[in-house]
């Protein structure tokens, strides 16, 4: 992991937050390029999950919602972890993760097994952020930072189904920030106290619920292999019955291996009707769907995949970081789906004379309207070429003596280093279809 962050920090994927005032614990910057591989992520999960699909459409709500959202979604009284402390070191732990913990006066023993610890007893403490909305800071004003951007499509429900016709089975997605105030964040983007979701709620029958949850596990376990994640760094693991959410009927984790052992990736949870029914019974509107065919109303059950945005990009940096040599020097390279990666492709003059700046420019302008383009004429261009294998770009694009009398260039792939000729009006098709070919490790 720490290779990961130093080469974050180095290249400007990401920054601790206000880093300049000894940062933000768990809070992330996303730097030029990390801005950029994050869009990439969520632009591929909004266009297999919506675009390319004719039942899933897209809502974008807002962050604050009405509190008693959070009442009947069962937030309030429910979304809590055993929070102890420790009266000596005053360090704070989750109750249930205690065994994994180091103790900070003694870190070869957990807290609690050193003579000095002094634990309280566990208390639950909730994680959601407050705030108060309005200039008077009173319990009457008081809104939360909503923890799941889940409850914005449930209380839409009837909104979206009633304007887009939607029949079941149909989805609702949507990407945005969440807020938790976590006990113990940490682990990099692992788990951080503001994240972005990218959570889909689908919408079935009664009955059909078994099925669509089925197929949502594995639907969504391969839309990481699609993008290059390696198959063997990801597992399924059903929860427990004492380990579900107080609205599930099942859950199952789609885990990767990362440097801190497997760990959840995203969730896919059988909702049931628990939600549309509670926000029915306390908003008192009608929330059931009318089944034209049968001439039945009934609540839809719900399979939910909830997948976070900074840890699926945490998952596809630490997938595709690598070492090997090349040309006899040692490089480091990430192997990032092509549509993953920050830039698409880099343009080199081999020469800073001839005229090859001139030309090399003249092609980047060409290619930057059509793909995420990036020019480097600084250094030995094995130097360049480390440099952007060093972020993932997929191709490099060198002008050199020959380009100057039969406008071809060479193209530089990066994982197999080989090289091809082709001529320069040839460049915009053919890193076209690169780019949409299928690519893995
Ligand atoms: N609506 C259901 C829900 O929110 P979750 O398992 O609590 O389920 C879904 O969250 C996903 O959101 C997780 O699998 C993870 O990818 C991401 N996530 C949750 N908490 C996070 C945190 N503190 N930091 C970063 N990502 C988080």
């Amino acid at each position: 992991m720490d290779k990961i962050v130093n080469l974050a920090k180095r290249r400007g994927f990401t920054f601790q937050s206000s880093e300049i005032y000894g940062g933000l614990n768990s809070c992330w910057d996303y730097g030029p390029l990390g801005v950029e591989l994050k869009r990439n992520v969520k632009n591929a999960w909004w266009r297999d999950m919506v675009q390319g699909r004719d039942d899933i459409v897209g809502i974008d709500c807002s962050i604050l919602m009405h509190p008693k959202v959070w009442e009947a979604s069962g937030h309030l009284a429910g979304f809590t972890d055993p929070l102890v402390d420790c009266r000596v070191c005053k360090g704070r732990f989750r109750a249930d993760h205690i065994a994994d913990s180091q103790c900070p006066m003694k870190p070869s023993k957990a807290p609690g097994q050193f003579e000095k610890c002094d634990l309280t007893e566990a208390r639950n403490f909730n994680l959601m952020f407050k705030t108060f909305m309005g200039p008077v800071e009173e319990s009457a004003s008081v809104v939360y930072m909503r923890p799941e951007t889940a409850q914005g499509i449930f209380v839409n429900f009837k909104n979206v189904q009633t304007t887009a016709r939607t029949k079941i089975p149909f989805g609702i997605a949507q990407t945005g920030k969440s807020f938790r105030n976590e006990i113990t964040p940490g682990n990099f983007l692992f788990r951080t106290r503001e994240f972005e979701q990218m959570e889909m709620e689908f919408f079935v029958k009664p009955g059909d619920d078994d099925r669509w949850f089925d197929y949502w596990v594995k639907e969504r376990l391969e839309w990481y292999v699609t993008l290059g994640i390696r198959r063997d760094k990801l597992r399924l693991r059903p929860h427990a019955a004492d380990e579900l959410a107080h609205y599930a009927k099942g859950c199952a984790d789609v885990e990767y291996e990362f440097p801190i052992g497997w760990s959840e990736l995203e969730g896919i949870a059988n909702r049931t009707d628990f939600d549309l029914k509670r926000h029915s019974e306390f908003s008192g509107k009608d929330l059931t769907f009318f089944d034209e065919e049968t001439r039945e109303h009934y609540t839809p059950f719900v399979i939910e995949p909830a997948a976070g945005a900074d840890r699926a990009t945490l998952a596809f940096l630490v997938d595709a970081y690598d070492e090997d040599v090349a040309d006899g020097e040692s490089r480091t390279v990430l192997r990032l789906h092509p549509q993953l990666a920050p830039i698409k492709a880099a343009i080199f003059p081999l020469l800073r004379k001839e005229g090859q700046p001139e030309k090399a420019d003249a092609v980047y302008r060409a290619l930057r309207p059509h793909f995420a383009v990036d020019y480097d004429q600084a250094g030995a261009i094995g130097r360049r070429y480390r440099r952007q294998d060093e972020i993932g770009t997929p191709f490099g694009i060198t002008i050199d003596h020959q380009t100057m009398t039969d406008d071809t260039v060479t193209l530089r792939e990066r994982d197999s280093m080989a090289q091809t000729r082709l001529p320069i009006d040839r460049l915009i098709g053919e890193l076209a279809q690169r780019l949409a070919a299928p690519w893995s490790r």
